[in-house]
């Protein structure tokens, strides 16, 4: 049977940033978008270039590097923004413009105060606008879950002959119902025809992102836009593993149609995306969650272990998750070995950057009798993300604050000399961080703070995350860092984040202030 397929649009690097507590620094999101690219996904939405010199930085990187995803932008239907985008995916194999105005009621009148006409007109000009920096252009109707179905018809009839080849009807509040998507999806297929691509675009207010996006392909989407692990705003969006995994073992229903995703590589894009924001899944989250594949009452171990399909629907090979293969490797492990592993667990590493993650590897089994796959993503990840250090931790000495005041000594490198310098705090974290503060000069302030053992047994690596303003008026910064011993991460992980600002710092400077409007 010919099967059609349905394009896998990821915006986790673009609304899945917009997820409270997700910004990545540039390194980590071209990190993410090479996963993407190894997973499958057919395009890759990078960023909004317009949102900051760092986010157009980060997007026109991704650009050069991804080769057979497509990479895109998206932009407000707005001339600087368009630019913006279409300057940033230059360099790309494939590219792509995203743009986008709200066609609802409320929307236009409320936030516009724009009327229907003029918003046909800058969705036009903006279209025809990207065309002169791609051929592939993407026009979204924001809020179309709550447009009027003639406008909608109407606006698209101009955008697709301006030029725009994917029509996108997001639900941009997660109102609908399944049913309700399904009948607009429907009939603007209908409507459009072969004249473009209709695609859909569903946050999860109401827990319906994946239903949406399956009734929609039921009824004509042939591209979903998704995130992995249902990273986004709010509640999120349409989870990508959900949606690839329902079409692909309820093939009865969806057999007519594929996906370009390798789904094992599944397991090892959420691990990345939960290892750089800090965000983990909810442990019963679907497919990617820790309690996915566990299975505890007697009953269903017992019918296990007749035969998995009693209680299994999903072999957990299928998203590349190794349940048997778990304990890796100790020190007596050599350098082929520990290159195989990486290799399984998808990092192609060679040379200077091979020999660094073994030695790294080494320090660890020294004091760490097993290690495990999440010890080696959680190193890997750490290392690759070399955003260069203006700060690096040396030595920290901590006092017993038993009865007694916080205190910690902290000596970190800077311009090729070491400071040391002690204080005290209201605990010893607060402590760390304060002396850290005196000797570099910068006043953090931590508006979250998170740890989290990353793999099993007494002595399993802490992975700290921390959120830091440096600078109430910029985007709050996060620092990860990994040691066996906690306050070793924290400080790592707070040091982490003054170089993340210091590395971006010129760009956040300058902002975009020319539209009130917002996404
Ligand atoms: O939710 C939404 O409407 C969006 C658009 C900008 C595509 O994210
Ligand atoms: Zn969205």
């Amino acid at each position: 049977m010919q099967q059609e397929i349905i394009k896998i649009f990821d915006t986790t690097l673009r609304d899945g940033e917009q997820s409270p507590g997700a910004s990545m620094n540039t390194e980590e999101k071209i990190q993410i978008a090479v996963q993407l690219e190894r997973l499958g996904v057919d395009i890759i939405e990078a960023g909004f270039a317009a949102a900051s010199p760092g986010d157009f930085d980060a997007i026109s990187k991704i650009a050069q590097r991804v080769t057979h995803s497509t990479v895109c932008s998206l932009a407000r239907a707005i001339d600087s923004d368009v630019k913006a985008a279409g300057e940033a995916i230059r360099q790309a194999k494939l590219k792509r413009v995203h743009t986008f105005i709200a066609t609802s009621p409320i929307h236009m009148e409320h936030k516009l105060k724009m009327t229907p006409d003029e918003v046909i007109k800058r969705a036009v000009r903006a279209v025809q606008y990207a065309r002169t920096f791609a051929d592939d252009v993407e026009f979204s109707c924001e809020d179309a879950g709550r447009s009027d179905i003639v406008f909608l018809k109407e606006i698209t009839d101009a955008v697709i002959e301006a030029g725009a080849g994917t029509i996108n009807l997001p639900d941009t509040v997660g109102f609908r119902l399944p049913f309700e998507i399904g009948r607009m999806v429907k009939e603007m297929s209908d409507y459009t025809k072969d004249r473009a691509i209709i695609s859909v675009h569903n946050h999860n207010d109401l827990g319906l992102g994946v239903a949406n996006s399956l009734e929609s392909i039921i009824n004509g989407a042939r591209q979903v836009e998704c995130t992995i692990n249902g990273l986004g705003e709010r509640a999120g969006n349409a989870a990508l593993e959900e949606i690839v995994m329902a079409l692909k073992i309820r093939s009865d229903i969806f057999g007519a149609f594929k996906t370009n995703i390798n789904t094992k590589e599944i397991y090892p894009s959420s691990r990345l995306i939960a290892t750089i924001t800090g965000i983990e899944p909810q442990p019963n989250k679907a497919i990617v969650g820790k309690n996915a594949f566990a299975h505890e009452s007697g009953i269903h171990q017992d019918g296990m272990l007749k035969n998995k399909s009693t209680y299994e629907i999903i072999r957990p090979e299928d998203i590349g998750l190794d349940l048997e293969d778990t304990l890796v490797l100790g020190k007596h492990s050599g350098r082929a070995a520990f290159k195989d592993k990486l290799s399984k667990l998808g990092f192609t590493l060679g040379g200077e950057e091979l020999e660094s993650a073994f030695e790294r590897f080494k320090e660890l089994a020294d004091k760490k009798k097993e290690i495990y796959d999440d010890d080696i993503r959680a190193l890997i990840t750490s290392q690759m993300t070399n955003i260069k250090k203006a700060y690096e931790l040396v030595a920290m000495q901590l006092m017993d604050s038993t009865g007694g005041v916080p205190s910690a000594a902290v000596t970190i490198r800077h311009d090729d000399h070491e400071i040391t310098d002690a204080g005290i705090g209201d605990g010893t974290i607060d402590a760390v961080f304060k002396t850290i503060d005196r000797i570099t000069g910068y006043q953090g302030r931590l508006l979250d703070y998170r740890v989290k053992s990353v793999s099993q047994g007494k002595d399993a690596l802490a992975n700290v995350t921390v959120k830091v303003t440096f600078n109430d008026n910029e985007p709050a910064m996060i620092g990860h860092g990994l040691s066996l011993d906690t306050m070793l991460a924290s400080a790592r992980a707070y040091i982490g984040a003054l170089n993340s600002y210091l590395s971006m710092e010129g760009m956040l400077k300058f902002r975009h202030t020319d539209s009130t409007e917002t996404i």
